[in-house]
């Protein structure tokens, strides 16, 4: 039987590769995207050449607690088992801390951290009671070291890490593992979208002199994921290029 995984932002840059990967590995994936997007979502599907056996599409706001409390049991029921949940939606609404407008705040806790209690808590107990279960969370590596302009978004990536690292202890007697893959600079629209130079500078510091490819960081995800992980439990790993080695 195919072993089910849930990604939150699975269009995004790094959602869409780790779904690749994961449909490369037999799995069938539940992949959620923002309401009101299904067009976009459908025209991934479409360019992806996804069957329905492979991707489901599902309609969720990660932000809205009382509706993932409602609609995620129902999913459960519907495919019978979850066995892989990937929080990855994640939003970045960069600026001096100064000038930081209270809704850039919160819109960026909601979807970034807030998002890990809404999905992962209507679906954990289940997953402890079947014996067995993966929580990947995608931080950052500015959740690790911080980043000029990023207060909101790294107060919520280095949040991630401590909800795992709780997350872990309670899934231990169970197999159900919760992990952190931690990102750098990876080649998305997200990172793509900053100023030039802004970017050339960041490269700049990098070991590596690049950006990450969203495959790297789907490969680290999948490892996480998979039978090989067992025993790694309430741990960040890093895929940065060196750019911050903890
Ligand atoms: N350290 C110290 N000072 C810095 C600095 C830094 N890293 N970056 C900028 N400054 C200084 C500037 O030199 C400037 O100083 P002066 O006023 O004396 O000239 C001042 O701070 C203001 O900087 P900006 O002109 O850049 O200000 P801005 O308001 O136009 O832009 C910003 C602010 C949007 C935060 C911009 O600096 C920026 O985009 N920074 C990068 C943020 C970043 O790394 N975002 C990552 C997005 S991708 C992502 O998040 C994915 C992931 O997980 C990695």
């Amino acid at each position: 039987m195919k072993k089910l995984a849930l990604i939150t932002g699975s269009k995004g840059g790094i959602g869409s590769a780790i779904t690749e990967k994961l449909v490369s590995q037999g799995y069938r994936v539940i992949a959620t995207y923002f309401t009101g997007n299904l067009q976009c979502a459908e025209e991934w599907f479409e360019e992806k050449k996804f069957d329905s056996d492979q991707v489901r599409l599902f309609e969720l706001d990660v932000t809205n607690t009382a509706e993932c409390a409602e609609r995620l049991p129902k999913l459960l029921e519907e495919e019978g088992t979850i066995d892989v949940i990937i929080n990855n939606a994640g939003i970045t609404r960069d600026g001096l801390f100064k000038k930081m407008a209270a809704d850039n705040w919160h819109a960026v806790i909601d979807t970034n951290l807030n998002s890990l209690f809404n999905v992962t808590q209507p679906l954990f107990a289940a997953m402890c009671e079947k014996g067995g279960g993966r929580v990947v969370n995608i931080s950052s590596v500015n959740g690790l070291k911080g980043q000029f302009g990023q207060t909101n978004y790294a107060a919520a990536k280095a949040g991630m890490i401590g909800f795992t690292k709780s997350l872990a202890f309670e899934g231990a007697r169970y197999g159900v593992t919760a992990n952190v893959v931690a990102p750098g600079y990876t080649a998305t629209p997200m990172v793509e979208a900053m100023r030039d130079e802004v970017l050339e500078s960041i490269k700049s510091e990098i070991p590596m002199k690049r950006l990450a490819r969203p495959e790297e960081i789907a490969d680290a995800v999948a490892y996480l994921a998979s039978d090989a992980g067992a025993y790694i439990t309430g741990e960040t790993l890093s895929v940065n290029g060196g750019l911050y080695m903890n």
